[in-house]
């Protein structure tokens, strides 16, 4: 049987990148899933304490997270949905694994590396200055391993940004095996969904992301009709005619993969579809299927989010859960390292 886990942080209301890369991809997950297919979904607290948060947004944008994996369609009774923080074993997990990960392999990290793009002395390109970096983002690879090892995850749905991270994993858990000369732990697959790289509206070099200075350079999963459009029309493209071209142009080709995407179409039919089009025409189609695709799960986020006993009773069964299982991988990596 598979084991399926995925995460998520609670950083602010989703964007389409994060629908379209993930979350709508476990919802299909848990549709197709097997009957003995095991599936965990976490809310990953203590991943968004590695950039600075104000308390009472986390919190509110915290219980508002369990509102969106429902709205858009994971149950409780299928999937074990949780707050990572509200289990201690991932932060237990974690510094055994940190003693076992050599600082050599996190530097690679290209997720760490454009932490330090940030850090670089402005007048010298190769000084990089990481000593006002938080070690947390350092190690923030070992506690995701942590997260997707605990339950013995034998696949993992993510974005490709997050496939290094995944490969970490997996040697975490090939050292772990040998050392201890056991099978502890299965090597988890990066799971191939049709996940496509969502870019940012306003930059279509970068990826669309939760903390881009520009509102408008995403769609959120609670902008009505009137803004998703008004936010379409300010997407940068070209005025050459429509093409399917993510190198020499990524933003044209960003909404046709977006709606693509929504619609469950090959992306090169749909950019024959358009290329006798204008780009406003493009746009207009964009703007009016990921209003569709959103428009239940908007309104269902809406009801729920205001539903804050019954969100807290979710987030509770959950952990109650997800605790349950971890036990058990505790107990036995304690047992090999001779904590016991
Ligand atoms: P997070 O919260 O940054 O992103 C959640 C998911 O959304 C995907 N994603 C995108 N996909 C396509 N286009 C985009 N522009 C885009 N932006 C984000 C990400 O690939 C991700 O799947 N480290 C994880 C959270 C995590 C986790 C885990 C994941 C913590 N522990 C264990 C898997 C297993 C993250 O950064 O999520």
């Amino acid at each position: 049987p598979r084991v399926i886990f995925s995460g998520i942080q609670p950083t602010g209301i989703p964007h389409l990148g994060n629908l379209l890369g993930a979350l709508n991809n476990w919802v299909k997950l848990q549709q197709n899933a097997r009957a003995d297919d095991q599936l965990l979904f976490c809310i990953a607290g203590w991943h968004a304490l590695t950039l600075p948060q104000d308390p009472a947004e986390l919190s509110s944008a915290r219980r508002d997270m369990i509102a969106v994996l429902l709205s858009i369609g994971l149950d409780p009774e299928r999937s074990i949905i949780f707050h990572q923080d509200d289990n201690p074993h991932h932060t237990s997990l974690a510094w055994i694994f940190n003693c076992l990960t050599p600082m050599g392999k996190l530097r690679r990290m290209t997720t760490w590396k454009s932490r330090l793009v940030t850090a670089r002395n402005a007048n010298d390109e190769s000084e990089v200055d990481e000593s006002h970096l938080n070690v947390g983002l350092f190690t923030y690879p070992v506690l995701q391993a942590a997260d997707i090892l605990l339950y013995k995850a034998t696949h993992v749905p993510v974005g490709e940004d997050q496939q290094q991270h995944l490969e970490l994993c997996r040697d975490l858990a090939d050292a772990v095996n040998r050392t201890y000369k056991s099978r502890v732990f299965p090597l988890p697959q990066h799971m191939i969904t049709p996940s496509p790289r969502i870019l940012s509206l306003r930059d279509p070099t970068s990826k669309m992301s939760k903390s881009a200075p520009e509102a408008r350079s995403r769609i959120r999963l609670t902008d009505d009709a009137d803004k998703i459009w008004s936010k379409m029309k300010a997407a940068v493209t070209d005025s050459q005619p429509i093409a399917y071209d993510p190198i020499n142009r990524p933003g044209t080709t960003n909404l046709l993969t977006i709606l693509a995407a929504c619609t469950d179409e090959d992306v090169n039919e749909v950019a024959k579809r358009y290329s006798e089009k204008r780009h406003s025409d493009l746009k207009k189609d964009v703007a009016e299927v990921v209003n569709e695709m959103m428009r239940k799960p908007r309104a269902e986020f809406e009801r729920l989010r205001k539903e804050t006993e019954y969100l807290t009773k979710v987030g509770e069964v959950g952990a109650e859960k997800a605790r349950s299982i971890s036990e058990r991988t505790m107990r036995e990596v304690r047992r090999h390292v001779g904590l016991f």
